[in-house]
């Protein structure tokens, strides 16, 4: 046997397949196909089975030979193998008609964090107002959380904040207020903003928990007075609490108002006859607040001739637990999904 009679059996094995491969019409004639071409007992397999017995000299050539013709039939059975998958697969999805009287798989969607509604309700009727949001870092310079807001290193209120140091003269923001710093440094009156975010305390219990949220409010302008900062914040208590709330401000004292007032709204559990939610006082404390100490004017340089404001500042799970009866702050960060699915 020589080489040209070897390569004239392999090429008519070749073109007998691709005939009967242009007449094939689906995956079973596919399979037909491969047996009879690729199989123990075909040519092209067998040939490749022969060539040791073949004359040396031509067993290279013959051996390529037969590979290239097999490496050309497989290629071709999986390409056409494909196309009728394929083709079966759009019928299939085709013939399938959805049962839809089937039960619904249950799907248990994520829903907001009743602290973030708050946040954004409170963002909405400020927005309403003409106020912009502001944000600052929580990771905070001693600078802006105390010293440009009026608290010196020797200031008694810094007792008051348990603070948690980070390095030096970094700490984790014990309230929102260093954002009123920060916005001025780079804006210029008229200022109207709230910035909520979260603030760090050393402290845990019922009514305190070491991480909570807090919004702040700034409003510096020409001629702004003390009236406007009440009409601010009972137009802030009528909305989120209620028309039939009363709001009541008390003197208190900040380091950066002056003068500086806790802010108290009528219970809305006892209706402001007293109870056990309010200490039988009949008015829940809410927020601080005051007119922005000239001061801090210093450290922005804005001149305190020409430019006044107020500021205040509420923490919201305290005003979440008001508007929904919470008892405890923690349940907000126990992840209880019992307690956590009711908002
Ligand atoms: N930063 C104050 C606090 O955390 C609240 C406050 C803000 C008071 C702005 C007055 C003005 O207690």
């Amino acid at each position: 046997m020589d080489i040209s009679e070897i390569q004239e059996k392999l090429k008519s094995e070749l073109e007998g397949f691709k005939s009967e491969m242009a007449s094939a019409s689906n995956l079973d004639d596919i399979a037909r196909i491969r047996t009879r071409y690729t199989g123990s007992k075909s040519y092209t397999i067998t040939a490749l089975g022969n060539i040791g017995s073949l004359p040396r000299e031509i067993r290279p050539a013959a051996g390529k030979e037969a590979n290239s013709i097999k490496k050309e039939i497989e290629d071709l059975l999986e390409e056409k193998e494909r196309y009728f998958k394929n083709i079966r697969f759009d019928a299939d999805l085709r013939s399938q008609k959805p049962d839809l009287t089937l039960p619904a798989m249950k799907t248990h969607p994520g829903r907001r964090h009743i602290i973030s509604q708050v946040i954004e309700e409170i963002e909405e009727l400020f927005i309403g107002l003409g106020f912009e949001i502001a944000e600052g870092p929580e990771a905070e310079t001693d600078y802006y959380n105390f010293e440009a807001l009026n608290t010196p290193a020797d200031h008694p209120a810094r007792s008051l904040h348990d603070t948690f140091f980070i390095s030096g003269k970094t700490l984790l923001r014990t309230q929102t207020s260093p954002v009123q710093i920060r916005y001025m440094e780079k804006h210029q009156p008229p200022i109207y903003i709230i910035a909520p975010g979260k603030v760090y305390r050393r402290d845990y219990d019922i009514s305190h928990t070491p991480m909570f949220t807090q919004i702040e409010g700034l409003v510096v302008d020409k001629g702004i007075n003390f009236g406007n900062l009440k009409w601010t914040l009972e137009t802030f208590a009528h909305e989120i609490f209620g028309r039939e709330r009363k709001v009541r401000l008390r003197p208190h004292y900040f380091p950066f108002t002056e003068p500086s007032a806790e802010v108290d709204v009528s219970c809305k559990i006892c209706n402001g006859s007293g109870c056990r939610t309010c200490s039988n006082s009949g008015w829940l404390e809410v927020l601080g607040a005051g007119m922005v100490d000239p001061n801090l004017y210093k450290f922005v340089n804005y001149d305190p001739e020409q430019v006044n404001g107020f500021a205040f500042g509420m923490g919201i799970e305290r005003i979440a637990m008001l508007k929904y009866g919470i008892d405890d702050i923690r349940l907000f960060y126990d992840n209880d999904l019992r307690f956590v699915r009711q908002f």
